[in-house]
């Protein structure tokens, strides 16, 4: 059978995905299907396998078995800077920037991945985070963690991403920039011809601004679907500590 890209081919999926570190199997056959110009959360209480499913999409897992597709393409295959320069950026968790760089250089790095595409996105990540443009100067390291962040997803956004996966970007950051880094997702959300996968406890915020989620528990799926239809129920059943 041949298959030939079409808009309504997802942008991401995941079939059968199982991962392990070590001897032990952390995420027990997972598919999921990340759309088009859409926003998918990804729940789950601490420990269950989102990282560890996030690190395996992107080609950082060694022990990883299973289908990755994106736009169209087999890709389990390929080295993580290759995915990388196919349009997936990511987002760790935790504050990936090279902390001895100054916040401009922290850019050029991206911009050495995506040429001229990722240049004409320096301007949209100065209106998203414009704290960025005030401090180019100054080291990563001396950002405030929610700056990191910022300068975080400002790089995986200067790599002129189509999928862009953000392992819970709100985690340890102080309220306001929790808001502008809520603001900034839900403008590219809004700005098309990109999808995000997106990590996140806050679960008013996760669920509205997703369009479908899924939930895992033990590494395996557990619940998905529309996030409207993410109820109280089964909040508490798999979400609540
Ligand atoms: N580098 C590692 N080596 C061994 N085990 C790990 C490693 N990272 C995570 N784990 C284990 O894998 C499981 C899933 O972790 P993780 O994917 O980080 O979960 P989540 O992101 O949902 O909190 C946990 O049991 C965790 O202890
Ligand atoms: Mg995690």
């Amino acid at each position: 059978m041949t298959e030939t890209t079409s808009l309504s081919t997802p942008l991401l999926s995941v079939e059968d995905l199982s991962a392990s570190y070590d001897e032990s199997l952390i995420l027990r056959g997972i598919s999921m299907e990340v759309p088009r110009d859409s926003v998918v959360a990804l729940l789950g209480r601490n420990g269950v396998g989102k990282t560890t499913l996030l690190r395996s999409i992107m080609g950082l897992l060694p022990q990883a078995q299973g289908s990755i597709n994106f736009d169209g393409a087999a890709i389990e295959n390929l080295r993580a800077d290759q995915r990388v320069r196919l349009g997936m950026g990511y987002v760790p968790q935790g504050r990936d920037i090279f902390p001895n760089l100054t916040v401009e250089e922290n850019l050029k790095v991206s911009l050495s991945i995506s040429g001229a595409a990722g240049a004409e996105r320096l301007d949209q990540v100065y209106e998203l985070f414009p704290v960025l443009k005030d401090m180019l100067a100054r080291k990563g390291g001396v950002l405030s963690g929610g700056q990191q962040q910022q300068l975080a997803i400002g790089r995986a956004l200067l790599t002129n991403p189509r999928l862009l996966i953000l392992d819970e970007p709100t985690e340890g950051i102080q309220p306001s920039i929790i808001d502008q880094i809520e603001d900034a997702i839900h403008t590219l959300k809004h700005e098309g011809d990109l999808s995000i996968i997106l990590v996140e406890q806050y679960l008013d915020f996760a669920k509205a601004a997703s369009d479908t989620f899924y939930i895992l528990e033990r590494g395996a799926v557990v619940q998905s679907g529309a996030s409207e239809s993410l109820s109280t129920g089964l909040i508490e059943q798999y979400l609540t500590v």
